[in-house]
């Protein structure tokens, strides 16, 4: 079976990327990372790229930033766009260029702390269980169907890197499970609902 074609955009260190190549790597799905595209240069994710000789590219953010963008998904022939803490909001143009085929990994149980320091303002708001949430993007931000979500308790004692660490852990999990799900044509989008269909 053909493996479907991933292009990771990336900002930082890059542990969801990680979890994405070794699942790969490991034939834990039909999928293979093409490329990975950065707006940081500095980013460690594209060291992580590097060791596993994939490609990877540095875009800037300037006003041609998403067009490059595009250009190397096109040239890897990239069928699932796959959002890994990149932090900047997609254009609707692009998003029309990847139909229901552009997803994200939130650090919060969505639609609860949409945006950005959702760590942070979850426990600013003193909820008990957080999570990590996977989801279609859409032109909202963090506001897509959900895909799959797994939760986490909140402690008394937690800092934002304290809560911030357990639920990596989680999206580390979830990640590749959603595309897995995506590689195995399991999923149908019904409104706002994500349903699956093995
Ligand atoms: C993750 O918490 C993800 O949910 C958020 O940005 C963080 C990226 O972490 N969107 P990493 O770069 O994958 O380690």
């Amino acid at each position: 079976m053909k493996k479907l074609s991933l292009g990771v955009l990336v900002s930082g260190n890059g542990t969801n990327l990680q979890a994405i190549i070794d699942a790969c790597e490991q034939n834990q799905m039909d999928a293979t990372v093409a490329v990975v595209i950065s707006n940081n240069p500095e980013a460690r994710a594209l060291q992580r790229a590097k060791k596993r000789n994939i490609p990877h590219a540095a875009v800037a953010n300037g006003p041609d930033g998403e067009r490059n963008v595009l250009a190397l998904l096109k040239k890897h022939r990239v069928e699932l766009v796959c959002l890994a803490g990149f932090m900047k909001i997609l254009s609707p143009a692009f998003l029309k260029e990847f139909p229901n085929r552009v997803i994200n990994i939130h650090p919060a149980l969505l639609p609860a702390f949409p945006g950005l320091n959702a760590v942070a303002q979850a426990l600013r708001h003193g909820v008990k269980i957080s999570g990590a949430t996977v989801h279609f993007v859409d032109v909202g931000c963090d506001t897509g169907p959900i895909i799959l979500q797994s939760a986490v308790p909140v402690y008394d004692d937690d800092t934002e890197a304290s809560l911030h660490e357990r639920i990596l852990k989680e999206e580390h999990k979830i990640y590749p499970q959603a595309i897995r799900l995506i590689a195995t044509e399991s999923l149908k989008i019904e409104g706002r609902r994500v349903i699956r269909e093995d």
